[in-house]
């Protein structure tokens, strides 16, 4: 009934220290991050809410830059992003990816130096590439032949030269535990490798004056524990970053292999750490380059889950337990939190696992394999498939799911028109609102009908 990989605790108050934030921690089985007892959060901020650990975000920011120290890292904000977030990673001396007008507005919001953006997207629309090419963004990254013509009338018209990267699909998708090589690659982001896309892309681009090509950028996948699909993509990509030196004459001055580095959302996830990734990465790049005898490219990458994932947890209050039967005489509790789904899609969408502990109280009962459900009306609104809970989980206690920092926040919704919760970040004993919940007047304000229902 259990999976495999789901030990029974020896003590179910216990926290699995490597899947929460750095300054977690229980005191009398209330769970504290940053030096504020989740319980005081939630009577100050209510239930549920998104709790941000300052200290880690900024802790694992830097690890990443300082890893990374020749090369430029940048926030992926697609996985969470708040004009706070923005201004950390300023401060912490890192640049930002972003993929839609909405995320460059959070920049702009927030003073990021927009040499230090990188704009992605493989449909960015003619407004988004005016306002980026007018406030001075970094790096456009390129995606498909109609963006070049885009670009290029653009940079036309509006007299000025576009830095862009040429995002180019090496054949490789990358997965959790594995990689596959696929011989065409069936999916909608940039411009193939094997099929002559890429090169041909890269022979329009530093053909047309407005653009200047800085480099190639690859990104291979999401929640990657293994460096071997890295490995196969880099030699793929530099044997074509080689070509354009050779028969186009032109040395890319940079290289970017993407984000995409794993992190422990349970006891099966073993993720590298930055110092580590930055040996191997650095280590293939340098080795494909020395072989081919090119000049080594400056480095980027994109990590987004891997800074802000386990720097979050979410805070929810129990509302009913359930005891359901099942098959073969086991049975299952069903403890039912005050969101769900919309504040958590990853378990639904792609059958992600997470983790759960009681946050409010210590608590002497057994352990009991338990599911966390939502408040949604639809049976697959799960948060946690598998966890053992204690048998008294009660009305009224807190619950607490660790590593929901990343796309958990930045997707969720509004389903069941349930509101969103706030993002609280915590530091030093302070707590401090970094998106306030949602209300029902947010809610409606989009209702234009309302107005004439009133009158
Ligand atoms: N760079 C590019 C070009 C990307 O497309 C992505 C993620 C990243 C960087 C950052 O990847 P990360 O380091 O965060 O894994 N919603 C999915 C993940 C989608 C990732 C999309 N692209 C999830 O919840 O797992």
């Amino acid at each position: 009934m259990r999976p495999e990989w789901l030990r029974e605790p020896a003590d179910v108050n216990a926290l699995v220290a490597h899947l929460w934030s750095t300054t977690a921690h229980k005191v009398d089985g209330v769970l504290e991050v940053g030096g504020v007892a989740v319980t005081d959060l939630v009577a100050t901020h209510g239930s549920p809410a998104y709790v941000l650990d300052e200290a880690d975000f900024r802790r694992r920011a830097r690890a990443f830059r300082d890893a990374f120290a020749g090369a430029d890292v940048y926030y992926a904000g697609k996985a969470f992003l708040c004009t706070t977030i923005a201004r950390w990673i300023n401060e912490e001396g890192l640049c930002l990816d972003v993929c839609t007008g909405g995320e460059l507005a959070v920049a702009e919001r927030a003073d990021f130096p927009m040499e230090r953006v990188g704009l992605h997207g493989n449909n960015k629309s003619l407004g988004e590439l005016a306002k980026a090419i007018e406030i001075g963004v970094g790096r456009i990254i390129v995606d498909s032949f109609d963006e070049i013509d885009r670009l290029a009338a653009l940079t036309r018209e509006l007299g000025r030269t576009a830095r862009v990267m040429l995002r180019v699909t090496a054949g490789v998708e990358a997965h959790t535990h594995e990689f596959i090589a696929t011989a065409h690659e069936d999916q909608k982001f940039g411009f193939s490798i094997s099929s002559g896309d890429a090169f041909e892309a890269a022979r329009r681009v530093t053909g047309t004056d407005g653009l200047e090509l800085l480099g190639l950028h690859s990104h291979i996948g999401s929640q990657i524990f293994d460096t071997a699909g890295f490995e196969v993509a880099t030699r793929r990509v530099l044997a074509l970053h080689a070509r354009i030196s050779d028969e186009i004459g032109v040395a890319l001055p940079q290289l970017d292999l993407g984000g995409g580095f794993g992190i422990a959302y349970t006891t099966q996830d073993d993720p590298s750490d930055p110092a580590q990734l930055a040996i191997e990465l650095t280590k293939i790049v340098t080795e494909e380059c020395r072989s081919r005898e090119i000049p080594v490219p400056h480095l980027s990458i994109e990590p987004g889950r891997a800074i802000v994932g386990p720097a979050m947890c979410t805070v929810y209050e129990v509302g009913t337990v359930k005891e359901v039967a099942l098959d073969g005489g086991h049975s299952r509790a069903y403890v039912s939190v005050d969101g769900g789904m919309s504040d958590n899609i990853r378990t639904a969408l792609y059958g992600a696992d997470y983790s759960a502990t009681v946050a409010s109280r210590v608590t002497g009962a057994e352990a009991r394999l338990s599911r966390v459900v939502g408040k949604h009306c639809e049976s697959g609104d799960i948060v946690v498939r598998d966890e053992f809970l204690p048998v008294d989980i009660q009305v009224g206690d807190l619950l607490a799911v660790p590593g929901t920092g990343a796309y958990c926040r930045s997707m969720a919704s509004n389903y069941n028109h349930v509101l969103r919760p706030p993002v609280i970040s915590v530091n030093d004993g302070e707590m401090s609102v970094v998106l306030r919940r949602e209300t029902l007047d947010d809610l409606l304000a989009t209702d234009v009908a309302m107005g004439d229902l009133e009158s």
